[in-house]
């Protein structure tokens, strides 16, 4: 069945965003508690039944695939799994990619490179030490700032993410623009999202970021781009500093409209929204006595089940309770 994956409102699915492990060597306070519990690890895929259900996903249009975590670096044989989805690269994927918070980067950069990998994103929150500290409970700045480098280096192109945190690295956002923009790199603020419990309030740092771009109006003019990567961040160009400013806007505008994606965790479990309670079993399906009929059929489930949009608030009257997931578990 080589059916394009249209959802229920005639959204073209074409982007797969695949967690190899919900496992990561950092705590970011806004991600996870400090004490958190990981999946079994016998529950989770492994890297053959990743390649399978990413092949099933392909043979429906999927022409992107992202790998996501947890930290996707952490798992073991992970290049394996990259080189595999690479060869497929010309036999209708056109990109894969990773997001990964960069402290092995220096390991792997030209691995990936070599592979096939042309970009990566990399999530950096602040430039400072002690706050790197306090926010990702690990004290690894100088192996993401190393890893960054290796990468550039190796050739890959290199996205930050910056999930925007009021009275942490609010007052960083300039610097670490002019900094990305120094280095060649565009940059992109995300607006933190109420996925999962996590052991401060996630409305004491909330920041709207429509108010963040007028601020930095004030600094440099702002020109809204054309430029487009499939993913949900709108972008403006800096000519001042020469580089791209992304914004993921969540809460304040939404986007889902030109959704094109899903997500799948490390033990096969799809979910059609980032923010909903809808989940389609491909482990059973991969597991069964036909696996590809069986692939198939659970992809049209998910794009029947496929929600309009989140449902994503912070700080006003919330009328549902909030998700149990963490974004450890979907890659965001
Ligand atoms: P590009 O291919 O570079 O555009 O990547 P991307 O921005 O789609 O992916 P990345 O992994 O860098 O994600 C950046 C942020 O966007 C993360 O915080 C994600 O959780 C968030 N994000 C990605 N896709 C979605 C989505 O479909 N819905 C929502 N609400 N957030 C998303
Ligand atoms: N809200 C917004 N972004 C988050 N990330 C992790 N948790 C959250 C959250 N609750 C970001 C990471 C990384 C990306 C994959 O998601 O910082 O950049
Ligand atoms: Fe798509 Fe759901 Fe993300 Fe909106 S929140 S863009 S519908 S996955």
């Amino acid at each position: 069945n080589e059916a394009p994956l249209l959802d229920s409102f005639n959204r073209r699915i074409t982007y797969l965003r695949l967690s190899v492990t919900d496992r990561c060597d950092l705590r970011c306070t806004y991600c996870m508690p400090q004490k958190m519990t990981f999946l079994p690890k016998a529950e989770v895929l492994s890297l053959e039944e990743l390649h399978t259900l990413a092949m099933g996903f392909v043979e429906r249009g999927v022409d992107r695939i992202r790998l996501t975590g947890g930290e996707p670096l952490v798992r073991r044989g992970i290049m394996s799994l990259v080189g595999s989805l690479c060869g497929q690269i010309g036999k209708g994927l056109r990109e894969v990619t990773l997001t990964t918070n960069g402290t092995r980067l220096s390991e792997f950069a030209a691995d990936l490179a070599n592979a096939g990998v042309r970009r990566v994103n990399v999530s950096l929150d602040t430039l400072d030490g002690a706050i790197f500290e306090r926010l990702t409970r690990r004290c690894r700045l100088d192996e993401v700032m190393a890893g960054i480098e290796a990468a550039l280096s190796a050739g890959l192109s290199v996205k930050i993410n910056t999930v925007a945190l009021k009275g942490i690295n609010e007052h960083e956002i300039p610097a670490l623009i002019e900094w990305a923009h120094s280095r060649g790199c565009d940059i992109t603020l995300i607006e933190t999202m109420p996925l999962g419990v996590v052991d401060e309030d996630r409305t004491d740092h909330y920041l709207p970021l429509p108010g963040v771009v007028r601020q930095l109006e004030d600094r440099w003019a702002l020109a809204p781009s054309q430029y487009k990567t499939g993913g949900p961040a709108r972008y403006y160009d800096i000519n001042a500093t020469g580089g791209r400013l992304g914004v993921i806007t969540p809460l304040t505008e939404n986007f889902c409209a030109g959704c094109n994606r899903v997500r799948v965790t490390a033990t096969g479990q799809l979910f059609p929204c980032l923010g909903g309670r809808e989940q389609v079993d491909l482990r059973a399906a991969l597991r069964s006595q036909n696996p590809a009929e069986e692939l198939s059929r659970a992809l049209d489930t998910a794009m029947h089940i496929k929600p309009e949009r989140h449902n994503f608030r912070i700080g006003d009257d919330e009328t549902e309770p909030p998700l149990a997931r963490h974004m450890s578990m979907t890659g965001g």
